[in-house]
């Protein structure tokens, strides 16, 4: 078995300081390089490709699905904290009754309603909705 070459002394200094000069034990195969690097944020899925057409009340507070995974588009469920931790819902309060065109697709440029993105290329490749 392979065991990967120790760290050089400089970066073991480095790290000791880190740990605000702890001699932490050092795991096996020597001491591991912190990743600087964070996760991609996570990114909505396509609830659907056409806008979903609702009636809106003025002063009404509405929470629309930003993650694409609810279960009750275009409104949040809560579905975001364990399918898409990082999106949270965009909360909105209209300020006149009426008719209103809410983003299905999840790319808008102007949340929570439809700006016409899901006409474009990467939507239309889009796999299909997270649910039957
Ligand atoms: S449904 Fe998303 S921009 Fe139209």
């Amino acid at each position: 078995m392979l065991r990967p070459a120790p760290a050089p002394a400089v970066l073991t200094a480095l790290m000791r300081a880190a740990r605000g000069g702890r001699r932490d034990r050092e795991p096996p195969g020597g001491p591991r390089v912190p990743s600087f690097c964070s996760a991609p944020p996570p990114q909505p899925v396509v609830a659907a490709k056409e806008p979903f057409p609702v009636e809106l009340k003025a002063g009404k507070n509405y929470s629309w699905c930003s993650c694409g995974h609810s279960q009750r588009q275009p409104w949040c469920d809560g579905a975001h904290k364990r399918a898409a931790p990082g999106l949270a819902p965009v909360r909105f309060s209209p300020s006149r009754d009426g008719p209103a065109l809410l983003c299905a697709c999840k790319r808008t440029r102007s949340p929570p309603y439809c700006d016409g993105s899901h006409r474009g290329d990467t939507v239309r490749a889009a796999p299909g909705p997270p649910r039957a």
